[in-house]
């Protein structure tokens, strides 16, 4: 592998679903687990080459996030379709809440963008994820790309610029994969035929979600961990109010809140997918790693914010 153009996972910390109603979300970038694209000589065309899939993907392939991405940064550099493949592999498992498709899609694009010459700001690679994504969630909000994309943590509200923040301290987190593929489009789907039956409980669930991650900012900023461990778990409550829960998340955040964590919640969009638990310190977060581990299911232990 020549030089890979790399891009992170992330995890949303607070406010996932209640984001795409113009809620505020925060989102962190999982720098440890990384998607990976490089260049070669083409066979004739542009070329995704999914090495993770077995795929390859061409331009006429309208379904798929990667030629949209492709067809969007052509036309925006008025460039014509160059000789070349894209090799594209991702530790980030799929359909989990930890921005793969994101990841990926930013991957090549800074891959086909670094070919093609052009230098792209933070804010045009996330606008140019952004339409890709919607190939894959429908009507995503805009946080995986922008936390993606900036690598940085974000608090974010649909349509305005993305607030980066400082934390008050380190903050060991532990995600937890059910195992479980679910489709973020179908959550989403989901949540919406719910608001759309029932649009003042709903408004209700997404303000308190919001008030939420008001008070998780805050909480953040100022190192307060156990604050921050009780919003998880007030959040979690919340995405189970709103239908996005799942018995194996269930399970999960029960675990890790038995071996000690100060909050649990799902993470992303639920259905199954990962959890995140907010362990005392490095040797605790440890511990709680080993026990998802010990039930059978995978787990990765990452950090943010500053001793
Ligand atoms: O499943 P993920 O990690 O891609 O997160 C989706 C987050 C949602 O708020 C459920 C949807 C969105 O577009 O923001």
């Amino acid at each position: 592998m020549k030089n890979p153009f790399t891009a992170p996972g992330k995890i949303i910390l607070f406010g996932e679903h209640a984001v795409v109603y113009g809620k505020p979300a925060i989102a962190i970038p999982v720098s440890g687990m990384r998607a990976s694209a490089w260049s070669e000589p083409g066979e004739g065309k542009l070329t995704i080459n999914a090495l993770d899939l077995n795929e390859k993907i061409g331009l006429e392939n309208k379904a798929s996030q990667f030629s949209v991405l492709a067809q969007a940064l052509l036309a925006k550099t008025k460039q014509k379709e160059p000789n070349l493949t894209i090799n594209l592999t991702s530790k980030l498992p799929q359909g989990s809440g930890m921005g793969s498709s994101a990841a990926t899609s930013t991957a090549v694009c800074k891959a086909l963008s670094n070919y093609l010459g052009v230098d792209l700001e933070h804010n045009q690679i996330s606008e140019l994820v952004f339409d890709a994504e919607k190939i894959v969630h429908g009507t995503p909000s805009g946080i995986d790309n922008t936390v993606v994309a900036y690598e940085s943590p974000v608090y974010f509200v649909k349509g305005e610029d993305p607030l980066t923040f400082d934390s008050g301290r380190n903050f060991y987190l532990v995600i937890g994969d059910t195992g479980i593929e679910a489709s973020t489009k179908e959550t989403v789907g989901n949540v919406r035929k719910l608001w759309e039956k029932e649009p003042n409980l709903m408004n209700g669930y997404f303000d308190e979600i919001a008030n939420v991650t008001e008070g998780g900012k805050m909480a953040i900023e100022e190192g307060n961990k156990e604050a921050v461990g009780e919003l998880m778990n007030k959040n979690h409550e919340l995405l189970n109010k709103i239908g996005v829960g799942h018995p194996l998340l269930e399970k999960l955040v029960d675990l890790t809140l038995d071996a000690g964590a100060l909050g649990a919640k799902l993470t992303g969009g639920g259905g199954g997918g990962n959890m995140v638990a907010l362990a005392n310190n490095a040797e605790e977060q440890a511990e709680i790693c080993e026990k998802i581990t010990e039930a059978g299911y995978r787990a990765y232990q990452t950090t943010f914010g500053e001793d």
